[in-house]
C-alpha cells in the first residue's frame, strides 16, 4: 500500500528517496511523486500515474533544476507511494499534496485514511482553500498552513492531528522553513532512520535499508520535527519524549529473484528452507519445543486475521482443537474489531499477520489487549506495529516476502500453528517433531515433479469460474487455494467445504467449471469425497483431484479415466495441510503466468493493507 520515504540533510536526498519508494514498490502502488527543498526553502513537486519509472522519467523530462530550484542545493526531499482509496490513480491524486491557508504553503504526503475528510473540506472550502483532488489527503496542508498561524511547527502538526479522524502517517514540508520535515503517526507505522548529519522518516524501516542501521519507531501520537542535525520528538499531548534506538540489520539486497522468473515462485522454492529453519530453531534436537515464550492454562484461543492468514488461523484451529482440547474461535479481524465478541478472562488471542501492519489485524489486536487477553502474534515482521503490541511473538522467520501473493509465509503460519499446538497440547512431542523433520525433504520432492500441475494448469486458464473443495482440516486450505487463483489468475474462483457443495454451489457445475477436490485416503473420509466427485461427475463438471497415494490407491480405473489426479506423498496427518499447498500455489502459479498476468504485483493488490 501507500509508502512514505524523507530526509533532510542528505546530499543525495532525491535519488535516495526514490531509491526507498523502490524497496516499497512491491506492496503495491499506482502512482508516485516526490517534493523537494531547496537551501531558501522553496518546494517543488513532481508526480507521475503508474510506476516509479514513471516518476523518473517525469524527472528526466522537468528536472528539478529547470524549476524555482537549484538541485546541487537539494538535502531535503519527501516521497510518496500511492495504493488509490480516495480518487482514481491520476497525477492529481498523486501525492505530495500542497495547501496554504493563512499560513505558510505545507507540503504532505500521508498514509492512512482521513475518516472526516469531507466535513474538514467543507469547512476549509468555506475558508476560501481550493482544492484539487479528490483526495483526503488534500485537508492535510490548509489545516497544518492555519495551525502554523499561531502554533510552533511542532505544536501545529499536533493540533492538526487532532482534528483528523482515521488512521495516518504523515510527513510535510513547510515553506520557508529549509531543511525541516514535520511528521507524525496514528494507527498507521512511521519510523526515524538515524544518520550522519542528516535523519529520515519511513514507512517501513525497510525503505532506509542500505542508509542506516539506526531507527526509531513513533508512537501514536508522537510528532517529530526532524533537521540535519537534530530532531525533537513529543507525544501526542505535546511532552518532549525519548523513544528507544532499535538496531536493525536490514537486506539491502533488492535483485532478489535469483533466476526465477518471479519472486513468487522463488518464494515457492523457498519453503523447504523455511520450514526447515522453523523446526530448526523453535525444536531441539533431543525432541522438545523450544519457542520463545511460556503459555500455561489456556482455557479458549481466538485467532484473528485476514485473507490468506485468516485461513492459516483457520487451519490452525483444527490443530489445536486437536491437540490442545480447547474451543478456539476464528474471525475475520475486520468483522471482530466491531462485533463486541465476548472475551472470557484469561483467554489467548493470536494475531496472525505476515506484515505485521494489517490495520483490521492490528485493531482488533488491540481491543483483545484492553480486554484482558493475554496477545500473541505470529508474523514475519518482527518489528512490525503488532510485534510491538502483543505480549508475545511468534516470529515466522521466513524472509521478506516481495510477492504480494503470499505463499511462504502462509506456510510458515501453519507450521507455526503445528508447533504451537504441540507446544500446549499434552501429547509428547518427540514422534510429532521426528515426523515434521521429514518435511522439507518431502516438499524439496514435490518441487522437483512439478510437471503434472504445470500441464494441468494450461487446461484451466480458459475457465471463468473454478470451485475448490476439502474437508477437514482441507477445507480451509481450500479457501486459500481459491484465493491464490484469484488473487493472480483473476479467475473466479470459491472455496467450500466438500460436504456444503449439494447447499449451493452444486447449481454451479457444468461442463466449463474445473472442480478442484483436496482430499486425504488416510482419514476415513475418502469415500464420501468419491461420492461428491461423482456429483460433479454426473453433472458434466471437470474433476481434478489432489490426493495423497493412500487416495490415489482408492480410486477404480473409471473413476481414475474421469478426472486429472494430482497426488502429493503419504505423509502424518501433522503434515497433510502444508503438502496439499504446494500443488494449489502452483496451480494458480502456472495458470496465471499461462494468462500473462503481473504475478507479484497482482492488479488492484497491495502487499500490505494499513487501511480498513
Ligand atoms: C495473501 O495472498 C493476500 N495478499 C492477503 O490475503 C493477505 O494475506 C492479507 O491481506 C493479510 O495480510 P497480513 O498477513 O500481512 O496481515
Amino acid at each position: 500500500m501507500c509508502g512514505i520515504v524523507a530526509l533532510t540533510g542528505h546530499p543525495d536526498a532525491v535519488e535516495k528517496v526514490l531509491t526507498g519508494l523502490s524497496r516499497l514498490e512491491y506492496r503495491g502502488y499506482d502512482s508516485a511523486g516526490i517534493a523537494a527543498q531547496d537551501a531558501a526553502g522553496h518546494i517543488t513537486v513532481r508526480k507521475a500515474v503508474g510506476k516509479l519509472q514513471a516518476l523518473r522519467d517525469t524527472l528526466a523530462d522537468t528536472p528539478l533544476d529547470h524549476s524555482n530550484i537549484e538541485h546541487s542545493t537539494i538535502r531535503t526531499t519527501i516521497g510518496h507511494t500511492r495504493w488509490a482509496t480516495h480518487g482514481t490513480p491520476t497525477t492529481a491524486n498523486a501525492h505530495p499534496h500542497q495547501g496554504r491557508l493563512g499560513g505558510p504553503q505545507v507540503t504532505v504526503v500521508h498514509n492512512g485514511i482521513i475518516e472526516n475528510y469531507k466535513h474538514l473540506r467543507e469547512q476549509l472550502e468555506a475558508q476560501g482553500a481550493t482544492f484539487h483532488s479528490a483526495t483526503d489527503t488534500e485537508v492535510i496542508p490548509f489545516i497544518l498552513s492555519q495551525q502554523l498561524v499561531t502554533h510552533t511547527p511542532l505544536e501545529a502538526i499536533r493540533h492538526a492531528a487532532h482534528t483528523f479522524h482515521g488512521n495516518y502517517a504523515i510527513a510535510a514540508l513547510v515553506e520557508g522553513m529549509p531543511d525541516t520535515v514535520l511528521a507524525t503517526r496514528k494507527g498507521a507505522p512511521l519510523c526515524l532512520g538515524l544518520g550522519e548529519g542528516w535523519y529520515a522518516v519511513a514507512s517501513d524501516p525497510l525503505a532506509l535499508a542500505g542508509l542506516t542501521t539506526r531507527f526509531i519507531f513513533l508512537e501514536d501520537g508522537d510528532c517529530a520535527l526532524l533537521t540535519p542535525t537534530a530532531f525533537t520528538l513529543h507525544n501526542g499531548e505535546g511532552q518532549p519524549v525519548t523513544r528507544p534506538v532499535q538496531v536493525l540489520d536490514l537486506d539491502d539486497d533488492l535483485s532478489g529473484k535469483q533466476g526465477f522468473r518471479h519472486f513468487m515462485l522463488k518464494e515457492i522454492h523457498e519453503q523447504p528452507a523455511v520450514v526447515a529453519k522453523l523446526i530448526e530453531t523453535y525444536t531441539t534436537p533431543d525432541g522438545t519445543l523450544a519457542l520463545p515464550f511460556n503459555l500455561s492454562n489456556v482455557t479458549g484461543i481466538n485467532i484473528v486475521a485476514c485473507g490468506t492468514a485468516s485461513y492459516a488461523g483457520a487451519i490452525g484451529k483444527y490443530l489445536l482443537e486437536e491437540h490442545v482440547g480447547v474451543p478456539v474461535n476464528v474471525d475475520i479481524a475486520s468483522e471482530f474489531r466491531y462485533r463486541n465478541p465476548p472475551l472470557a478472562e484469561g483467554g489467548l488471542f493470536i494475531a496472525v499477520s505476515q506484515s505485521g501492519e494489517t490495520a483490521d489485524t492490528l485493531a482488533a489486536l488491540e481491543h483483545a489487549k484492553a480486554h484482558g487477553q493475554t496477545c500473541l502474534v505470529l508474523t514475519n515482521a518482527p518489528n512490525s506495529s503488532m510485534a510491538r503490541a502483543a505480549h508475545h511473538v511468534l516470529p515466522l522467520l521466513a524472509g521478506r516476502e516481495i510477492a504480494v501473493a503470499s505463499t511462504k509465509a502462509f506456510t510458515a503460519m501453519v507450521l507455526a500453528f503445528t508447533l504451537l499446538a504441540l507446544e500446549l497440547g499434552t501429547d509428547a512431542p518427540a514422534p510429532h517433531l521426528a515426523e515434521l523433520r521429514k518435511l522439507p525433504q518431502l516438499l524439496n520432492n514435490q518441487l522437483a515433479a512439478l510437471k503434472p500441475i504445470k500441464n494441468l494448469a494450461d487446461t484451466v486458464t480458459d475457465a471463468h469460474s473454478m470451485l475448490f473443495l476439502g474437508r477437514g482440516v482441507l477445507a480451509p486450505l481450500a479457501y486459500e487455494g481459491a484465493l491464490k487463483m484469484k488473487e493472480i489468475s483473476y479467475i473466479h474462483a470459491e472455496g467450500y467445504a466438500s460436504g456444503e457443495m449439494k447447499h449451493g454451489p452444486i447449481a454451479l457445475v457444468d461442463a466449463t467449471l474445473p472442480v478442484v477436490n483436496l482430499a486425504t485416503g488416510a482419514d476415513g473420509l475418502f469415500e464420501k469425497t468419491l461420492s461428491n466427485l461423482r456429483e460433479v461427475e454426473a453433472r458434466h463438471g471437470r474433476v481434478i483431484l489432489i490426493t495423497d497415494t493412500a487416495g490415489a490407491a482408492q480410486l477404480d480405473d473409471a473413476t481414475k479415466r474421469g478426472l486429472t489426479l494430482i497426488t502429493v506423498p503419504d505423509a502424518p496427518k501433522l503434515l497433510t495441510p502444508i503438502l496439499f499447498t504446494l500443488p494449489l500455489q502452483l496451480l494458480a502459479y502456472f495458470t496465471a503466468t499461462a494468462k500473462g498476468t503481473d504475478v507479484d504485483q497482482p492488479r488492484n493488490l497491495a502487499k500490505s493493507v494499513t487501511v480498513e
